[in-house]
């Protein structure tokens, strides 16, 4: 089984993206071939300033890394690292519907939040599917918000082989439905763009103020608190197994829980999770050559197999010429 996923390094990452991508994948390296890398070609649908965009994929990469991506095991680059993913993207278009784009709500929602609604975004699909087919790539972990993205890279496959006789592997999105949208300290889904994030690298200062900010409802502490839709409920349950959010569970249902205190212990939990993770980010942080040495050697392996797909591709659309 092959398994593809990406992420935008245009921000630091937090626990939305840990808990619907990050954790699965580096489970995954261990029993499939995993393919791990950062967009920044789409992040540029976003992030304009140069040296942040720079900052932030080597930030990313380092993340990851700290998290326990082996790039021995699994094969982990920069995504601006094989070009050649646009030459596909080039193929793919040209049998990429205009209403297929049109109705991809990753898009509309882009727009009506402010994002400049020029080609790059309109486009985007169409990227992610190279980057998919472009792998051969099986199956797809991604959050519930980039479902679609994945049945479109899926559409497009079978448009093109369709076309042009078989070439390429149809894609499936593997989304773990509990963990499908983890929700920001407002309850909306958890993004960097909503400001209500929680980081899994910040300082104990910033990660107590993003804790902290968390949205309660006003039940008197000396009644039993409601589970459904309780945003810190949520949160905490992500770090328990199915015993301890049973024990939450009974908590926040006895009366005399005041969410002042739980929080603070929930910020304990946090730092206490990652704080191997720290250690070790610290550590990888501090040599810059090994994070971008590692991310090379993903580039050259991830190439390899690349380099197939898009041979075939170019052969069965016709512009090998010269055979
Ligand atoms: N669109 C994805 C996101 O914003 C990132 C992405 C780009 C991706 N290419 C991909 C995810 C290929 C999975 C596979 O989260």
């Amino acid at each position: 089984m092959r398994i593809l996923s990406g992420i935008q390094p245009s921000g630091n990452l937090h626990l939305g993206n840990y808990f619907a991508m990050m954790k699965r994948m580096i489970e995954y390296q261990e029993n499939h071939e995993l393919f791990c890398f950062l967009v920044n070609y789409h992040a540029l649908t976003s992030v304009v300033d140069p040296a942040l965009l720079r900052e932030k994929t080597l930030e990313a990469a380092t993340d990851f890394l700290a998290l326990g991506l082996d790039p021995h095991k699994a094969i982990f680059w920069v995504q601006s690292d094989m070009p050649e993913v646009h030459e596909l993207a080039w193929l793919l278009s040209n049998v990429t519907g205009m209403g297929l784009l049109e109705r991809c709500h990753a898009y509309k929602d882009k727009v009506a939040k402010g994002l400049p609604a020029n080609h790059g975004l309109f486009a985007y699909p169409v990227l992610m599917a190279a980057d998919i087919l472009i792998c051969g790539a099986n199956r797809v972990p991604v959050g519930k918000d980039q479902k679609q993205h994945v049945e479109v890279a899926r559409d497009i496959a079978q448009r093109f082989n369709a076309t042009y006789g078989e070439t390429f592997v149809l894609p499936e999105a593997d989304i773990e439905d509990e963990l499908s949208t983890v929700p920001g300290t407002d309850g909306q889904k958890m993004s960097k763009s909503y400001g209500n994030i929680i980081n899994i690298f910040a300082d104990e200062q910033t990660l107590k103020q993003q804790v902290m900010s968390i949205k309660t409802d006003s039940t008197p502490v000396n009644e039993p608190k409601p589970i459904e839709g309780n945003v810190l409920f949520a949160i905490y349950s992500l770090f328990l197994d199915a015993a301890g959010k049973e024990e939450l569970r009974q908590r926040f249902l006895t009366p005399g829980l005041k969410y002042g205190e739980v929080k603070k212990e929930l910020l304990g939990v946090i730092w206490e999770y990652f704080a191997p993770y720290r250690a070790e980010r610290a550590r990888i942080a501090a040599d810059k050559g090994y994070v971008i040495d590692m991310l090379k050697m993903g580039a050259g392996k991830a190439r390899a197999v690349a380099d197939e797909f898009l041979a075939k591709a170019r052969c069965n659309t016709g512009l090998n010429y010269y055979e």
